[in-house]
């Protein structure tokens, strides 16, 4: 038995059940290499998944990034960053304040993951608005907990044996141009689709299940990513502010998983021209070295009073002093993920005429999805060509992850050279002809 498969039943009988899926990525990561790992049987692959964007600088970090941490240890790790003060979450949350969009006054707190982030996001915007209701998006992912689960929308498994969760949540259709409710060709008529998923708000939402007036925020992600990196039409969130602003709603942008370069911006929602109130990060501001979250919003819509929201390793000083490092490091890379764009772009936009189960290419920067049908008239999801991609993938030495119901994500470190990059398209295309 290979050493990998040990550790496989080993972490089997150890350790809870959660997303792994030991048929179709039977990957045990011993070590990392800019963007290469080495699994226990010391087998190379190139990483096309930047471990769900958290590893966006590469593996073991930037060495940058490596340098400032390994200095912070030498100073103060952590030391009760919502009891006392530190200069560093500070200059941290400076630099946050100076790169989101928005240019009015803001604020940030400080967790441990994406998920802490947004359910943060969710007391500031009740205690703020006064109001108890959320609406979020179909396909949207936002995390785990009794509070996050309510906006997640991905896929029902996760919401498993939990009701009740955190109630008042109302899900309107995500607009999606390869895969609506309407059967729009939301590529060819991407105004519509916009119009339709603002109707369905107004019309069915706020006319006949609950009053605008009592909605706090709208929550979204500026590309969906683990409903399968969905890019919907660029006039979508603008609509969507006007919207929210009529009625007084916060937009509450997730950036978890599309923020910190990925699409070639700094935030996702930049494509897009729209400020959020609120907006969450986490994943790759850790330099895939220290969890952290970070929640920024709007000044004014602070905590009344202290004790209303707090934990304890939100602020701790190493985090906070790798998360200045990699914005410092994610923003010099934006010019360098614009470019390698148009090879994403060309490249599989030429699978999609290729392959007959190639259903849809989408995607921004180094945020890529591919979507796999068994028919491009029926557009019926095939799972099992998916999996077998991912497998066939991994057996040339090329990791990807699935998403959605049956795509897969491109999204390599953004580190990745213009060569790298090239070897693991073409490894991805040798998969193709493998599975399809
Ligand atoms: C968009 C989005 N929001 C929130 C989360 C939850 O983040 P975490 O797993 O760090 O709690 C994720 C995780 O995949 C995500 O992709």
């Amino acid at each position: 038995m290979s050493k990998a498969r040990e550790w496989i039943e080993l972490h089997r009988r150890y350790l809870a059940t959660t997303t792994h899926d030991p048929e179709n990525l039977p990957l045990v990561v011993e070590r990392g290499e800019g963007v290469w790992l080495y699994d226990v049987d010391n087998n190379r692959y190139l990483d096309f998944s930047s471990s769900i964007s958290v590893n966006n600088l590469g593996y073991p970090s930037h060495p940058e990034v490596i340098k400032a941490a390994v200095e912070q240890l030498g100073r103060l790790g952590h030391a009760a960053g919502t009891d006392f003060y530190n200069p560093y979450q500070v200059q941290l949350a400076m630099k946050l304040v100076e790169e989101t969009p928005g240019d009015f006054p803001k604020k940030v707190f400080f967790g441990n993951s994406g998920t802490e982030a947004n359910e943060a996001a969710l007391k500031i915007a009740k205690i703020s608005t006064g109001r108890p209701l959320f609406i979020s998006f179909i396909g949207g992912f936002h995390g785990r907990t009794h509070g996050t689960l309510a906006l997640t929308a991905s896929k029902s498994v996760q919401k498993k044996r939990q009701f009740p969760w955190m109630p008042g949540v109302f899900y309107a259709p995500y607009p999606n141009p390869y895969r609506n409710p309407w059967n729009i060709d939301g590529y060819e008529h991407p105004d519509e689709l916009v119009q339709r998923v603002l109707e369905f708000i107004e019309e069915y939402i706020f006319d006949k299940l609950a009053p605008p007036e009592d909605f706090a925020g709208i929550f979204f992600e500026p590309i969906q990513g683990e409903g399968g990196y969905v890019v919907p039409p660029r006039g979508f969130f603008r609509e969507l502010e006007k919207l929210a602003r009529r009625h007084g709603i916060l937009l509450v942008d997730d950036e978890v998983q599309m923020g910190l370069g990925r699409t070639g911006r700094m935030w996702g929602i930049e494509h897009f021209g729209v400020a959020p109130d609120i907006l969450t990060t986490a994943k790759a501001l850790s330099g895939g070295l220290i969890p952290i979250g970070a929640t920024v919003f709007r000044a004014e819509l602070d905590f009344k009073e202290a004790g209303m929201h707090s934990n304890t390793f939100g602020g701790n000083a190493l985090a906070s002093v790798v998360g200045i490092k990699v914005l410092e490091i994610v923003k010099s890379l934006l010019p360098h993920v614009r470019e390698l764009e148009g090879l994403f772009r060309d490249e599989l936009g030429r699978v999609k005429e290729e392959f007959s189960k190639v259903g849809d290419v989408r995607g921004l920067g180094l945020a890529w999805g591919v979507e796999f049908v068994s028919d491009k008239k029926t557009k019926k999801p095939d799972v099992e060509a998916r999996n077998r991609v991912v497998r066939e993938a991994l057996k040339r030495g090329l990791v990807i992850l699935g998403c959605g119901k049956s795509s897969v994500r491109l999204i390599p470190p953004l580190t990745i050279s213009e060569e790298e990059a090239k070897i693991g398209l073409g490894l991805f295309r040798e998969a193709l002809k493998a599975a399809l």
